[in-house]
């Protein structure tokens, strides 16, 4: 292909996308509903601050693509763009900055409008620095900290909660609170092994959306994003309910974007019954009967063994020292099966912060055993 006939490609203004932008993983939507109760709630929590009373914290709790990271970024552009003098509000998300170190340069960055200097900066130094600004300009802090499980991994979630909610410690009229968010409610008891009575918080819940409900944000978004036209209704009602058994929103907005690009692959302005067939079938190919289906025998097993267990938190150690029993491994093959199997999404692990060297992990699986065990079944009986 020459450089021109790329170039056609790439201004070619026939398009089945009126705003392709709304279907990015970061789109907020302008019209956020469903959420008022939640949102109100947390709202609340900040009107106490601004009266002069103290920081509440808040446990944002609930299955992934409930809105919950939506919820509170709104909250947060709200409160900036009214009371930007009285209270800094970040939000971090912990996958992306999982030290200590990086998590109060991202505050230090919301604080002064430009990050640290790079090296050689002790975190003392970063730390006072943000404290003293906010004491000075007599300002209240609050962080949000979205995913709150990548911070248990490496073990910094009790340093980072002390340093922000003990600040008034050292600057008495800095108030600071933090909104944790967490996807995934088997890791409650992680945090509060973890952060204990430091993180007395106001528990905020999100469920999960109803038919209805994941109906009305898709077809919404349907209207922001597609040409009028461009998709049948028959067709969305197809997304609809794949998307609702899935019980992922969020794969239902990535069904239409893929749709609509399968559609612009064959130069349509429609999107046909074709388009979204192939959509959803990589989406399948991810989902977890494909996983199942291409496991090893040995990754088979090991899965097998953990969801056939009454014990529904193990220990790494526990696991491997009973699964030993029966089937000798060695441990550094246990390892790389723990690893791969976290890696495809069927279990999580996550450190319970004890062990020698803090490292021992939990293993819990991620889906329902009934779901697991059928399709196992047969792969490891034959
Ligand atoms: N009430 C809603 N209205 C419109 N879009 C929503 C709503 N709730 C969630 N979404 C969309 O679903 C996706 C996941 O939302 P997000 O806030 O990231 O969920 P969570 O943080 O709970 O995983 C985003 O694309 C978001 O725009
Ligand atoms: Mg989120």
């Amino acid at each position: 292909m020459n450089q021109d006939n790329i170039n056609d490609i790439l201004l070619y203004d026939e398009t089945v996308f009126k705003d392709v932008t709304v279907f990015n993983p970061d789109y907020i939507p302008e019209n956020f509903k469903l959420r008022d109760g939640q949102i109100r709630e947390m709202a609340l929590s900040i009107r106490l601050l601004l009266q002069g009373g103290k920081a509440i914290n808040n446990l944002i709790l609930g299955p992934p693509a409930t809105g919950k990271t939506t919820a509170v970024k709104k909250l947060f552009e709200s409160v900036e763009y009214n009371y930007s003098n009285k209270i800094v509000c970040i939000h971090i998300n912990s996958q992306l900055h999982s030290t200590k170190f990086d998590i109060f340069s991202q505050i230090y960055k919301k604080v002064f409008g430009h990050t640290p200097p790079e090296t050689g900066v002790p975190f003392a130094r970063i730390y006072n620095s943000i404290m003293n600004e906010l004491s000075q300009k007599n300002m209240a802090l609050i962080v949000a900290l979205d995913d709150i499980n990548h911070l248990f991994s490496k073990n910094v979630i009790s340093e980072v909660f002390y340093d922000i909610l003990r600040a008034y410690e050292s600057y008495p009229n800095v108030k600071t609170a933090i909104f944790a968010i967490l996807s995934d409610v088997e890791f409650r008891h992680v945090l509060d092994k973890n952060v204990g009575s430091i993180f007395n918080a106001n528990e905020i819940h999100f469920s999960p959306y109803t038919y209805d409900e994941m109906s009305m944000i898709l077809k919404e978004r349907i209207k922001l994003g597609f040409y009028p036209t461009v998709i049948s209704d028959e067709l969305v009602d197809e997304i609809i309910d794949y998307t609702y058994s899935s019980g992922d929103l969020r794969l239902g907005i990535d069904l239409l974007c893929m749709s609509g690009n399968n559609a612009e692959i064959r130069a349509s302005k429609t999107i046909t019954d074709d388009d979204v067939t192939k959509a959803i079938n990589s989406a399948d190919s991810m989902s977890i009967e494909y996983v199942l289906e291409n496991l090893s025998q040995q990754e088979a097993s090991m899965l097998y063994f953990i969801s056939s267990l009454k014990d529904k938190n193990i220990t790494s150690g526990k696991l491997y020292e009973k699964y030993n029993r029966k089937n000798k491994i060695s441990y550094a093959t246990y390892n790389r099966i723990i690893n791969k199997l976290e890696f495809l999404r069927l279990i999580d692990t996550t450190y319970t912060g004890l062990g020698q060297k803090g490292n021992s992990r939990y293993v819990a699986l991620r889906f329902d055993k009934e779901i697991i065990n059928k399709q196992l079944e047969d792969k490891i009986n034959n």
